[in-house]
């Protein structure tokens, strides 16, 4: 089928490839020039395991194309999926400007009957008016066929077929889904989704439209409740003298609670649980509903974000002229992405308080000196280093943030050996708790 794809993020630009991978012809849009000549090379804007060499594998087959020209890439098409962003705003609510946008020009733009489908996460209900939107827009409200002037009407539906890639695993969790969410209003609308998905071989679950916007908050703050759930639980085990490692794996074998998404940390950050739980809070809100539950997930996991910095602080008098090691800086390991990171928390408070920050992470350096340049900020300074022995070398304490294979590796002994104080605290409980004794290393970690 031939299919456009409305901007070219995370969300986009992977179901654009995973659709060209299964035979589609697929043209991906976005307004940023420079982005489509690096893609059109071969590039990925963003870093994601296994994209880039279906971009360049299905660009040679010419199965994918970039393009700045949203006309050329919507006249035709059987379906345009739109996955531009739909970012938090102050009171929680999602920006739908970017959504407008691209409905608008696909009004104005489209040639023949199509079907439009939303796959960025927006409030239940927006895709009703996504619907109205892009027919107030038709020409001659969908009398006409543009260009032509054939006098036939356009028929244009929108559907919701929410996504559920994790960042770093995106490309396979597409191409691997458990499961495909169709929402829409029509058997004709229902039965093109069902053949672009078909090649898939994935469960495809039929829905009403807000059934479908649903499904995807439901599904996403149901996780970040699991994980705060998890982090109150550690919280108590500290105080009560449990150990949450052990309590996960004893829960995880009852199949009710399942052994995902049990791991205590510094909280969730990303690009969906953060803002999904808030927004489906909003949305609640608005309705006159309070949702007790969703909002103790946020509130837990806002204290969450700080808890070794309040544990560090306890125990040492102040930050000022310290040597601060932070290893590990993106919100999760495996991705680029610094959105709702627990760093960007503990950070300004470490800089506030004038300590000496030398940071690593693999990935996330660049996009974080673009936040804290390096250098002085107030009577604190941050420096990015190239590797890991760099920033425990003479360091007074030492914060891990993001469990990255690069910072598991690094053994016990080496804290004791390159520290000037062996003071570990651990918000991804990486280590052994007896073995970090051992090394002579006083390490807190989260509920254990
Ligand atoms: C998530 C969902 O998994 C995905 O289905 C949805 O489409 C988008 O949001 P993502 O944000 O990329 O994906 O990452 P995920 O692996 O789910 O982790 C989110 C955050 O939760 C990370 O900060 C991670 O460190 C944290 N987390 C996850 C925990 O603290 N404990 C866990 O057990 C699991």
């Amino acid at each position: 089928m031939k299919i456009a794809v409305a901007g070219t993020g995370y969300v986009g630009l992977v179901a654009g490839v995973c659709f060209a991978e299964v035979g589609h012809q697929v043209a991906c849009v976005d307004i940023d020039e420079d982005k489509v000549q690096l893609m059109k090379s071969g590039v990925s804007p963003i870093y994601e395991a296994d994209l880039e060499e279906l971009m360049q594998k299905n660009y040679a087959a010419g199965r994918i194309d970039y393009t700045t020209n949203y006309a050329e890439a919507y006249k035709n098409a059987d379906a345009i999926f739109i996955g531009v962003g739909t970012p938090e705003q102050p009171d929680g609510s999602a920006n739908l400007s970017y959504i407008a946008t691209v409905a608008r020009q696909i009004a104005e733009t489209i040639e023949k009957d199509c079907l439009v489908v939303v796959k960025s996460t927006v409030p239940v209900g927006t895709n009703d008016k996504v619907e109205q939107f892009i027919h107030d827009f038709l020409p001659h409200n969908g009398e006409e066929l543009i260009g032509n002037g054939i006098g036939q009407k356009i028929r244009v539906e929108v559907a919701s077929n929410p996504e559920f890639l994790a960042q770093g695993t995106a490309v396979k969790d597409t191409l691997q889904a458990a499961r495909i969410i169709i929402g829409t209003e029509s058997k004709w609308a229902e039965d093109i989704l069902m053949r672009i998905y078909e090649p898939f071989n994935i469960p495809i679950v039929p829905v009403r439209r807000r059934s479908a916007e649903m499904i995807k908050y439901a599904s996403n703050d149901f996780l970040a409740l699991k994980i705060s759930y998890m982090n109150d639980i550690a919280n108590l085990c500290e105080l009560v003298g449990a150990d949450i490692q052990d309590v996960a794996r004893g829960m995880s074998f009852d199949e009710r609670i399942g052994s995902k998404f049990l791991n205590a940390g510094i909280g969730y950050g990303g690009s969906c649980f953060p803002k999904d739980t808030k927004a489906l809070e909003y949305l609640a809100r608005q309705h006159g509903y309070e949702l007790k539950t969703v909002k103790a997930a946020i509130d837990v996991n806002t204290s969450q974000k700080t808890v070794l910095f309040k544990k560090a602080s306890k125990r040492l008098i102040t930050f000022n002229g310290l040597k601060v090691a932070v290893l590990g800086l993106t919100f999760k390991p495996g991705t680029d992405d610094l959105r709702e990171a627990a760093s960007l928390e503990n950070i300004p408070l470490l800089l506030e308080q004038g300590a000496d920050i030398y940071a690593y992470d693999p990935v996330g350096k660049e996009n974080f000196a673009q936040k804290y340049s390096e250098g002085s900020h107030g009577i604190g300074k941050i420096h990015y280093v190239e590797n890991i022995d760099e920033a425990l070398r003479g360091a007074n304490v030492c914060f891990i943030m993001t469990e990255w294979a690069s910072i598991k590796a690094v053994t016990p002994g080496k804290f004791k050996k390159l520290m000037r104080t062996p003071l570990v605290y651990d918000g991804r409980n990486i280590y052994n708790i007896d073995e970090m004794k051992e090394a002579g290393i006083e390490y807190y970690s989260i509920g254990r």
